[in-house]
């Protein structure tokens, strides 16, 4: 008995099936009622006394051995005998083509506003000294932009930093020498904030920046009121307000006329009737010398614009942090836009 019992093992410690069959021919040949596992069990009653314990022990193992095997691979059996779902032909295809992003939508409705009145598109980089970020941008050594608070430092000595705005790519411009220069600039840009419905520490921006003998702030005027025009509709006006940029002089923010409410007054204006939706001005002649352009020959106007702040206006988004969580749901609604 002993030496069947050991023979069984190696069988059963070896055995692998190909298939369910296999497995059930397994089970029928050790495990039934009338297999050899239950009839090794019947002859029991045969053994010795002085061997029974022995015997028992050994023949306990050989059944649990069988058992552990069945279960091992009946998993297999199961995945085999599982109905393959066939895929439905008849579905329509492509059901989620994918869509452009609303702040994508919104930078290239602006890029081509821009480029059908002969502006180009530049880019810069995202990591920038000290030197294109501030300095030649005419922030004065204490400015507090160039604080820890709102700035991302890379490294300091030299001071190297996430840009804080797309008007660093102005000075990269103004120093390659080729005028005159009609440019946007429209990229990401980077600061220190904490992150609510309304600031976020990344965000993007459009920089504009028109350098040439004689241009004056009618110029500027009536190319952002064009601009406005043709992106929020022919009914819209446009105000500007006196401000401060260093690098700019004169400074101003320019509004649009609610888009929402036509100006009668409503949340998004907050009553007023206007968004305020840029900062411009004429470039500061000491920003075009650092660039190394003589300021008594040319002159010029900037303007930057936040598209987060834009976009939300064009589609009453009133949460900037939905721009940057990938929301399957949110991103699917401007499917149809373009
Ligand atoms: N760089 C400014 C900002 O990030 C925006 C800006 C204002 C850009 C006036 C300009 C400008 O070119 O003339 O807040």
């Amino acid at each position: 008995m002993k030496d069947k019992i050991a023979a069984l093992l190696t069988e059963i410690e070896a055995f692998v099936p190909e298939n369910a069959d296999a497995l059930e021919a397994f089970r029928l040949k050790f495990m039934s009622k009338k297999g050899l596992i239950a009839g090794l069990f019947a002859d029991f009653k045969t053994v010795a006394p002085e061997d029974r314990k022995e015997m028992g022990i050994l023949l306990n193992e050989l059944k649990d051995k069988a058992q552990g095997r069945l279960n091992q691979f009946r998993q297999i059996g199961e995945i085999e005998k599982a109905p393959v779902a066939k895929p439905d032909l008849t579905l329509p295809a492509g059901q989620f083509s994918g869509g452009r992003h609303p702040l994508s939508i919104v930078r290239n409705q602006i890029n081509s506003i821009f480029k059908r009145i002969g502006f180009t598109i530049s880019e810069g980089p995202e990591i920038e000294d000290d030197f294109h970020n501030f300095t030649a941008l005419n922030f004065p050594p204490e400015h507090p932009a160039r604080d820890m608070q709102d700035t991302f430092f890379i490294s300091r000595d030299p001071d190297i930093a996430l840009r804080t705005h797309t008007s660093s790519v102005q000075v990269r411009v103004m120093e390659a020498g080729k005028l005159p220069i009609r440019i946007i600039a429209p990229g990401r840009v980077f600061r220190n904030e904490a992150i609510s419905a309304r600031a976020h520490c990344i965000f993007h921006q459009i920089e504009g920046l028109y350098v040439d003998k004689d241009v004056s702030f009618a110029d500027l005027k009536q190319t952002l009121f064009y601009f406005a025009q043709e992106f929020f509709g022919a009914e819209t006006r446009i105000r500007f307000r006196p401000s401060y940029f260093p690098f700019t002089e004169t400074s101003a923010e320019m509004d649009v006329s609610c888009n929402i409410c036509g100006g009668s007054g409503c949340n998004i204006c907050k009553h007023s009737g206007w968004v305020e939706i840029m900062g411009c001005g004429m470039v500061d002649p000491n920003v075009l010398e650092a660039c190394g352009i003589d300021s008594s020959i040319y002159s010029g106007y900037a303007f930057g614009m936040g598209i987060e702040r834009i976009t939300m206006m064009k589609f009453q988004i009133n949460d900037l942090r939905l721009f940057f969580e990938n929301d399957i749901r949110f991103l699917k609604q401007f499917e149809a836009a373009q």
